[in-house]
């Protein structure tokens, strides 16, 4: 595990969003990292320093002037026996504090003491993001060499109000500290890398459509690992109920057309590696209108088209990337067909997973796949989708070494 051993000191501050930090904790000790948490005053208004313990399996710092804990610990060891400081939420309050160099709590007196690296994940409300105060206080802790996830654009917790301000999710938080605490080098970097992840949704009519059961665990966690090696990585996405990986520009796409529009509008690229389920068909008479049930006149008529094959549009493409990689779910033949698929797509190797009902791996955690290259094929073991992500993402930088820049 990536984070394992790594010492996070985690400070809660006083927003709503700071439910959140309870899952984030979970996912960071799944992920095998201590966490100690110091809550802000405000903080614990929202949620209590016994669930935030329950959860660190440790003792929670509330409070500057606690003798026991000063004595025990203190503020300094605090701030300096973490491998990395994670604010979140971080309150427009706590951005300025540490902006102007308040010291009168232990969040800020911890966040000035430190000698390490800071990620602030903001949370407020978007009057409040967009407040000149809070714009000016963001440039100052950027130049001051804080790192910032978020805040991210959409709903807000609080009723009827939506825009940028909301809180990154967990796991993009988890991306961000990954990305930050991981000193191996970059072979990937000064590289794009396209990425494809996802299903894709074909219109019947405007609420019906064609889908498969790809969750985008895979593709996602691809272009995640890729970015961690250090690649411009652009993901193109259908639609899925996951977060967009931290350090990756992600488009989001629904139909074969718009995924295959979106992956030629970031040609040219270093590789490409088509992890989404494409949907092979899509209806060739979709209805503008919701489609009637109408009483003795039977089902519609689905005319199913072919869609456009993406990856062997690439993989013949004027601009073909160096490496062109695709993925062949199968649930028969599985060797046999990833084989046949290599030669007629173009593609320098292809990804072979079972995804039969013993395979199972669509919307699953778990992998198990062939690699198969005109050299031959390697299988790997059973596997969590992260650490096939891993292994395939070094396998793309040792294949990209050997080409100039
Ligand atoms: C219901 C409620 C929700 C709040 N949500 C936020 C928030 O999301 N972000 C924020 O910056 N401040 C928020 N505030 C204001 C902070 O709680 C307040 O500025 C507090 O002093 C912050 O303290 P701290 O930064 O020490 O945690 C909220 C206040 C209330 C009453």
């Amino acid at each position: 595990m990536f984070l394992s051993g790594k010492r996070i000191l985690l400070i809660i501050g006083g927003g709503i969003a700071a439910y959140k930090s309870l899952d984030l904790i979970r996912r960071l000790r799944e992920r095998g990292a201590s966490v100690r948490a110091v809550m802000t005053s405000a903080a614990q208004e929202f949620i209590t320093p016994l669930s935030v313990g329950a959860l660190t399996a440790d003792h929670v710092f509330t409070d500057l002037f606690d003798r026991q804990d000063e004595q025990d610990v203190g503020h300094i060891r605090l701030s300096r026996e973490a491998d990395l400081i994670v604010v979140a939420p971080a309150t427009a309050d706590l951005m300025a504090k540490l902006a102007n160099g308040h010291a009168n709590d232990l969040a800020s007196a911890v966040l000035l003491a430190t000698d390490k690296k800071v990620l602030m994940a903001p949370a407020m409300n978007p009057r409040m993001w967009a407040n000149p105060a809070t714009r000016r206080n963001r440039a100052t802790l950027e130049k001051d060499g804080i790192h910032f996830i978020g805040p991210m654009k959409g709903e807000m917790a609080e009723s009827n109000e939506a825009g940028e301000g909301r809180m990154a999710e967990p796991l993009q938080i988890v991306g961000a500290i990954e990305e930050l605490l991981d000193a191996r080098p970059k072979p990937l970097s000064g590289r794009k890398i396209i990425v494809t992840s996802g299903p894709t949704h074909e219109p019947i009519d405007p609420v019906r459509y064609i889908a498969n059961r790809s969750s985008g665990k895979q593709g996602h966690s691809l272009a995640a690992a890729l970015a961690r090696l250090g690649a411009d990585v652009r993901l193109v996405s259908g639609p899925v109920t996951i977060a967009d990986p931290a350090g990756v520009k992600t488009v989001h796409v629904e139909s074969a057309r718009e995924m295959r529009d979106a992956v030629e509008q970031l040609l040219p690229a270093d590789a490409a590696v088509f992890v989404a389920a494409v949907a092979d068909w899509r209806t060739d008479n979709a209805a503008g209108e919701k489609i009637k049930k109408v009483a003795g006149e039977g089902p519609p008529a689905l005319q199913m088209v072919e869609n456009p094959d993406i990856l062997a549009g690439v993989g013949h493409h004027a601009k073909r990337p160096y490496l062109v990689v695709g993925f062949a779910a199968e649930t028969q033949d599985v060797l046999k067909n990833a084989q046949a698929k290599l030669a007629r797509k173009g593609a320098d190797f292809i990804v072979a997973n079972d995804v039969s009902h013993e395979g199972g791996v669509m919307g699953g955690d778990r992998n198990r796949v062939k690699i198969v290259s005109k050299s031959g094929v390697d299988e790997w073991p059973d596997l969590p989708k992260e650490e096939v992500a891993e292994r395939l993402a070094q396998l793309i930088a040792d294949r990209l070494r050997t080409v100039t820049v």
